[in-house]
């Protein structure tokens, strides 16, 4: 989901879903398949996971981040260094060359399908820039989406160490500790992105589990930075985009309220691709060539 400056609505990320996926953890590694499924949309067929004829994604002939992409960090209020350390490595992990299959990296190959009206895909690349701490809440503890820009601004303004600003395929994420509330915002686990200039991306994230909400977001703004590349649906204002198309939908069979089949570690924590040195949980994309909805843990790759 992402929004111009003045945009109205976010992404709910269904914490619902989370928590099922995060507090399920049978012990045996692969899930049986759901034996029958009530929601003809999805049918019989593995293939199919979330998709639908009525799906029509467009490309709006808008630009993409076809340049490495480089994501700049700045985390509001008290973080922890190990949650920052599994934030890291998830990003790390999208270009990374040599994972376990399925890899975070190998998610990332349905995100760099997308092209521009030139023909040139997304980036392979996605690399960590720099990092900003604002540890003392500089703007608050209760944050408008304004509020948000400026933390933004005064991180690429700072006298000492300004993140840099680069247009091309600079992003920003804000990561706003638990004690943090934003306003008109969704009160749980939410990301949402807008642009100004240069694309930013702005987080709640209690605690550091909703990885599966940076990938949402980083993916949605790779393929529509400045909502008018690839979107479905009427409204600018309401885009549909690449990752909103999945939700809830982490693997084979998923759809309905079924995450589809995941795999869990010896630790008992549920995952679906690796990633470096751990294990991460996230949603699926819209595969626009296969008009379904892919990632690396399908069963038939
Ligand atoms: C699945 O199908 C069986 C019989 O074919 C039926 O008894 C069962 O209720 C169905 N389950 C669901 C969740 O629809
Ligand atoms: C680039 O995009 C095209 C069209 O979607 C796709 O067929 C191709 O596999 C993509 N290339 C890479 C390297 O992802």
């Amino acid at each position: 989901m992402s929004q111009g400056c003045a945009g109205r609505s976010v992404v709910l990320l269904g914490l619902i879903i989370l928590t099922l996926v995060l507090f399920t953890s049978p012990v045996c590694a692969w899930r049986p398949w759901p034996q029958n499924s009530s929601n003809p949309l999805y049918g019989d067929s593995k293939k199919f996971e979330g998709s639908s004829e009525f799906v029509h994604l467009k490309y709006h002939m808008g630009p993409v981040l076809t340049a490495d992409i480089t994501v700049h960090t700045i985390w509001y209020g008290s973080w922890q260094r190990s949650q920052k350390k599994i934030i890291r490595e998830f990003i790390n992990s999208i270009s990374a060359v040599n994972s376990r299959r399925p890899s975070v990296a190998g998610w990332w190959k349905t995100v760099q399908m997308y092209t521009d009206q030139t023909g040139k895909n997304i980036s392979r690349t996605v690399r960590l820039g720099s990092e900003k701490n604002d540890r003392f809440y500089s703007h608050g503890k209760t944050l408008t989406r304004l509020d948000i820009q400026s933390v933004i601004k005064s991180a690429v303004t700072a006298k000492s160490k300004p993140l840099p600003i680069n247009p091309q395929s600079g992003i920003y994420l804000v990561f706003t500790s638990e004690d943090v509330y934003v306003q008109d915002f969704c009160r749980q686990v939410c990301g949402f992105h807008y642009f100004t200039f240069p694309s930013i991306v702005g987080y709640t994230l209690p605690g550091g589990r909703m990885i599966s909400v940076i990938g949402h977001e980083v993916a949605e703004l790779a393929t529509n930075p400045l909502v008018n590349a690839w979107y479905a649906g009427q409204d600018p204002s309401f885009p549909v985009e690449i990752a909103d198309l999945c939700e809830g939908i982490y693997g084979t069979g998923g759809g309905g309220s079924y995450t589809g089949q995941l795999m869990d570690g010896h630790d008992g924590a549920t995952f679906n691709m690796n990633g470096i040195r751990r294990r991460f949980l996230v949603q699926w994309v819209w595969n626009h060539l296969l008009n379904y909805c892919s990632g690396p843990n399908a069963l038939d790759q």
